[in-house]
């Protein structure tokens, strides 16, 4: 029925880079490194330090802050969170079991864009005490994108849409590979709740031929590359027909309307000098006129890819 069929060929395309090296001997509080958390998962913030012959855990003192908050804090050989923050509270865990090599990692549950900053830990032991400091980065990655098209007379208008990413992304369309993204509009969207984007994207094309549009995501702290290739097809003989077979219609249809409406007025004409009244007719009149004609022009479909 539609003059176009659009084809899609998906390919994904993901780059996960993870870094999460640690540097044992940093005595003086420095930003050495980022780590990036993933929203809503666990994250693990490393911390090592050294343990001789002589370690003794009663003696240890592992601090977490963020800034000037306390994140957790562990002495007297147990986890002492009365002075934790706020933020924190029942999402963060040592792991007690590798303390004795040397691990004042900790883990951190249901990470949200708040608890991106500059996390430092800190551990003293009999042996000695150090610092160690990084930035923490939050982000998540874009879902799936969907695809929406509507086809018009003269045009067709797509519409890609993705969630629940963190950063903003930069996008980019082609056509043919030659970039077409200065053609498009993108709408940027935040969750007031979680603070995740919303982003959709928009074409539209007067001439559709055959032709390949890409449309592709890019999320930069997460590697995330999402490329769509959207086929378009054109078939010009059938919107051809298409549009014959309308017009033909119209001519038959205009007479006919014409008539029905002669009659329905007559109708009323009766019905009112009866002061009766008979919407049924009325509506099933109205019903008939206008939706096929519509849907003949109009085509709307969307896809997630
Ligand atoms: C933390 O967990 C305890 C025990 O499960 C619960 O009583 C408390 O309400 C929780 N606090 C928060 C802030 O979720
Ligand atoms: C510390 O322990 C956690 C949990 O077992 C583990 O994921 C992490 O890799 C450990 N770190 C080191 C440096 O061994
Ligand atoms: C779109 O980009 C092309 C080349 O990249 C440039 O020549 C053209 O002026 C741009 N058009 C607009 C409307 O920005
Ligand atoms: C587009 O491709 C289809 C089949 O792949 C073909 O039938 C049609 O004629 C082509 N349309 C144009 C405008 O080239």
């Amino acid at each position: 029925m539609n003059p176009l069929k659009l084809q899609v060929t998906v390919i994904c395309l993901f780059l996960l880079l993870l870094k999460a090296p640690f540097y044992i001997e940093a005595e003086i509080t420095a930003v050495s490194d980022t780590v990036t958390g993933f929203y809503n998962k666990v994250l693990i913030l490393p911390c090592t330090f050294p343990v001789g012959s002589s370690w003794d855990l009663r003696s240890t003192l592992i601090l977490w802050q963020r800034g000037p908050d306390i994140v957790h804090s562990f002495y007297y050989s147990q986890d002492q969170l009365d002075r934790q923050n706020q933020h924190y509270v029942n999402r963060t865990s040592l792991f007690s079991q590798e303390m004795a090599r040397g691990n004042a990692s900790l883990r951190l549950d249901k990470v949200t864009l708040q608890d991106a900053g500059v996390y430092t830990c800190s551990v003293s032991t009999n042996t000695g005490s150090q610092k160690k400091s990084f930035e923490v980065n939050i982000a998540a990655f874009y879902s799936e994108p969907c695809l929406q098209f509507s086809m018009l007379t003269d045009r067709v208008n797509l519409l890609v849409t993705s969630d629940e990413g963190y950063p903003s992304p930069t996008l980019q369309w082609l056509m043919e590979n030659s970039d077409i993204t200065n053609q498009t509009q993108t709408h940027l969207m935040q969750d007031t709740q979680t603070g995740l984007y919303v982003v959709s994207s928009w074409i539209s094309l007067t001439e559709v031929t055959n032709s390949s549009l890409t449309f592709i995501l890019h999320n930069k702290p997460l590697g995330q590359d999402i490329r769509r290739d959207i086929q378009l097809y054109s078939d010009k003989s059938e919107r051809q027909r298409e549009s014959a077979y309308r017009c033909h219609g119209c001519f038959i249809l205009i007479p006919v309307l014409l008539l029905l409406l002669l009659i329905m007025m007559t109708a009323l004409y009766v019905f009112i000098t009866k002061r009766r009244k008979e919407q049924t007719k009325q509506n099933g009149f109205t019903e008939m006129g206008y939706p096929s004609e519509t849907q003949i022009l109009n085509g709307k479909s969307s896809m997630c890819l």
